[in-house]
């Protein structure tokens, strides 16, 4: 049996579709799972990462676990699959801790907590394969409220670059490495097909949905401001060093999502076409 976590999530939720797809015995976790609605056949089970004691049940009787990265609790997470019987453990981590793996460590919150449950399993004697997506294209839903009242989006660092990835190709890739063998013990570099600035999407989304989407350049502070009651201090504080760090310089991108899942990635426009309604509203 395969168990996905962070249930309500949009990889999660992506990735139980196309699991379901083939048959497998599945069963999807998450901290509330009263709010699942997972197609018939499928357990649900309630799992909240950072909570011990709904572990044991949540890992009954899997083999392999498709794991959402939360770092405070992972080394008992880790020992309690290992004594489950659980043989390999797909992590959804981020390009992220490849800036961390130099002999430099860095100050970056976000990456280190990744980078904390990546090393938790690779320590632990379960095989682990390692998904690690750049950008997510919906990181762009967080625009759709300003883009709906008619507002600019606030945006730091207009000339950041991003690598944006779908997040259907993310679980995709997801699948790829839980039913194929040959990828297992992996570790993967996820990213968009284009580096493109944070103006550039907002162009793109512009084009997709025929609206005037525009921009208004604000400083880190107005932006932690702005943010404040969404995205806690030390993240926002990652966040905004990481888009100083490529303001006007492109981000390396790969051919991972092709070599997993046989396509090109898809582009941020047919993100921005596949959640058109999420900015126009209709
Ligand atoms: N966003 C990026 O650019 C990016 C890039 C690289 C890696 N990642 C990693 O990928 C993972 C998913 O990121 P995400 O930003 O796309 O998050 P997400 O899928 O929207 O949510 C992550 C988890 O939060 C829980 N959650 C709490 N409240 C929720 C709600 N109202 N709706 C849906 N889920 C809710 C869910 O787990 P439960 O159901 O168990 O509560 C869910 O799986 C994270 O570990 C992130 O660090 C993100």
């Amino acid at each position: 049996m395969i168990l996905i976590t962070g249930g309500r999530g949009a990889i999660a939720t992506e990735l139980l579709a196309l699991l379901h797809a083939d048959g497998l015995r599945l069963r999807v976790g998450s901290a509330r799972p009263a709010d699942l609605s997972p197609p018939p056949g499928v357990e649900t089970v309630a799992l909240d990462l950072t909570d011990p004691t709904t572990f044991p049940a949540a890992l009954a009787g899997v083999t392999s676990v498709f794991l959402y990265a939360s770092a405070e609790r992972v080394t008992e997470f880790a020992e309690h699959a290992h004594r489950a019987g659980v043989a390999h453990v797909v992590v959804l981590s981020s390009s992220g801790v490849l800036g961390m793996l130099g002999p430099e460590p860095k100050d970056d919150a976000l990456a280190a907590s990744h980078l904390a449950v990546e090393r938790a399993l690779l320590d632990s004697p379960i095989e682990t394969t390692l998904l690690r997506p750049g950008s997510f294209a919906s990181n762009a839903s967080a625009w759709a409220w300003p883009v709906r009242a008619g507002r600019p989006v606030s945006l730091p660092f207009p000339g950041a670059h991003t690598d944006p990835v779908h997040e259907r190709d993310v679980a995709e890739a997801a699948h790829a490495v839980l039913t194929d063998p040959r990828h297992r013990g992996g570790r993967f570099t996820l990213t968009g097909p284009e580096s493109l600035t944070f103006a550039e999407q907002i162009d793109r989304l512009a084009a997709v949905t025929g609206l005037a989407v525009v921009h208004e350049h604000v400083t880190p502070e107005q932006w932690k401001k702005e943010t404040a009651g969404h995205i806690p201090d030390a993240y926002a504080d990652a966040l905004l060093a990481w888009w100083r760090s490529t303001d006007g310089r492109p981000v390396a991108l790969t051919g991972t999502v092709e070599e997993l899942t046989g396509h090109p990635a898809r582009s941020f426009t047919a993100w921005a076409a596949d959640h058109i309604a999420d900015f126009t509203g209709s």
